[in-house]
């Protein structure tokens, strides 16, 4: 143990009790679900307008409630249930709008959330952004080629209004840990990844409401699994490589599911990434276990795998914070880095304990690492947390839900111009793996992600 070396068992059951109590007080705010907090006015604030006010609207509204830097002047939906919803749920009395365009001619709205199904994301974003507005689209971003390439058009001749997507696992202190440590080498070359969404059961149809509130079932104005699951995880692997895939394969069928929907519900696909390095990724109904970190967790995480190392590592939902492990290989190949650090210790903006071949390790945070700025106690406190977490008494939480840092980040690089973390490059390379994967499973072939730049190069759709 490199960190804990100087701390007897004695000493850190002292302090555990205290550290444990701590964790078990923010485990328990977990359990009660999102912390939401009343939005303190600041003067400052960016004025929002949401367009799609549905589950992931009002998701998102929740939990905007209790963020500061934003304020909700106009919620927009089609349907009155959803705009009474929205309006419960953030409070106060923003204006309320059935058609989009009347409320981005509103000169009240700086910013514009876009939570709309996937097939509207473009017509609603473009209007947005000619209208002067900064936005939030959910992922996917966009549907079509053509999207694509509109999209990429109209930000670059808009530089200064932000547009970010909704993959939230980038604002995660779990994921940035996990990305320092591939940057810092901790686990080697990553040469593959494995991802899953497994869901038991799968989504179920609406039998009792409209077509259009099932949505994601429907090839007209969906992407299916790849589009609302795999996008999550595909961006993931992209940025754990620091490189988009070259090409998709894949086998997709739908199996299980026959109540009328046309998308398919059993995918397997494999990437091919520059110098050999590849993802995996399966989304399949009727089994959620996960074999990541030891199965705690179930339906969707990654396995990150590089010469030196492994993590696992999942998002979780509002319930269950972001969850890391790493696994150091048995024989890792003699890296000249490696050699320099002290034999026990690895430090990848976290400092690291090693183990035996196959013990799982935590991914550490900011708040646990030393900086020698601590008081005693808070020294202490650090210790006994490595100590609880090395014998899998405690696992590292992320001080805050990626999904509020992503909304305040959001508003603040509104108000600096500062790129955010998940931006229009992030959002399009995302979409055009969405777009050429189900190219992919419709026609069994290999599909080269060069071909996205020869298709749709007319204009895109008019909604
Ligand atoms: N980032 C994430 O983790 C995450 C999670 C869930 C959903 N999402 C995304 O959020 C988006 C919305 O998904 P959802 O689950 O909320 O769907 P939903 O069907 O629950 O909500 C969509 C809403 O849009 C409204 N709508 C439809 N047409 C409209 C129009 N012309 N004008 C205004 N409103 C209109 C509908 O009435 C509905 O209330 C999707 O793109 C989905 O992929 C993202």
């Amino acid at each position: 143990m490199a960190d804990s070396k100087d701390m007897t068992r004695r000493e850190a059951v002292k302090v555990a009790g205290a550290a444990t109590l701590a964790t078990v007080a923010a485990a328990r705010q977990v359990q009660a679900g999102p912390l939401i907090r009343t939005a303190k006015a600041q003067t400052n604030a960016i004025q929002y307008g949401m367009v799609g006010t549905g589950s992931r609207g009002t998701y998102l509204l929740k939990h905007l409630k209790g963020i500061d830097n934003g304020r909700c002047v106009a919620v927009c939906d089609v349907s009155d249930d959803a705009l009474t919803k929205a309006v419960q749920t953030i409070g106060g009395s923003p204006k309320k709008y059935k058609d989009w365009r009347e409320l981005l001619a509103d000169k009240d709205v700086e910013a514009v959330f876009v939570t709309t199904p996937l097939f509207l994301h473009y017509p609603v974003t473009k209007d947005a952004l000619e209208a002067g507005k900064h936005v939030f689209c959910e992922k996917s971003m966009v549907f079509t080629p053509e999207e694509v390439h509109g999209l990429r058009k109209l930000a670059h001749d808009r530089p200064k209004q932000t547009l970010q997507v909704g993959l939230q696992r980038r604002y995660s202190a779990m994921y940035q840990a996990a990305r320092q440590m591939v940057e810092k080498g901790v686990i080697g070359e990553v040469t593959y990844v494995q991802a899953q969404w497994h869901r038991n059961p799968g989504w179920k149809m609406k039998t009792d409401q409209p077509k259009m509130a099932n949505w994601r079932l429907f090839r007209e104005w969906s992407g299916g699994l790849v589009a609302e699951l795999a996008s999550h995880q595909i961006d993931v692997a992209d940025w754990m490589m620091g490189m988009t895939p070259e090409a998709v394969m894949g086998m997709g069928s739908r199996d299980f599911m026959h109540d009328g929907r046309d998308i398919l519900d059993n995918i397997q696909l494999i990437y091919k990434y520059p110098k050999g390095r590849r993802l995996v990724w399966t989304g399949i109904p009727g089994s959620s276990h996960w074999a990541g970190v030891g199965g705690q967790r179930t339906e969707m995480g990654e396995i990150i795998c590089g010469t030196g190392g492994s993590i696992h590592i999942t998002v979780g939902d509002d319930n269950n914070m972001p969850i890391g492990m790493w696994f150091k290989e048995p024989n890792p190949p003699k890296v000249e880095e490696a050699k320099k650090k002290k034999k026990e210790e690895w430090k990848a903006g976290a400092t690291m304990v090693a183990a035996a071949g196959s013990r799982p390790l935590p991914i550490l945070l900011d708040k646990d690492l030393l900086t020698g700025k601590e008081s005693f106690l808070e020294k202490e406190m650090k210790y006994a947390r490595l100590w609880l977490y090395q014998k899998g008494i405690l696992v590292p939480e992320e001080p805050k839900n990626p999904v509020d840092t992503s909304l305040e980040s959001f508003f603040n690089d509104c108000r600096t111009g500062k790129r955010p973390r998940a931006d229009i490059e992030v959002g399009l390379a995302d979409s055009i793996a969405v777009i050429l994967s189900n190219i992919a499973l419709d026609t069994g072939r290999t599909v080269q992600f060069s071909e996205i730049e020869n298709m749709g190069k007319g204009e895109a759709k008019k909604a």
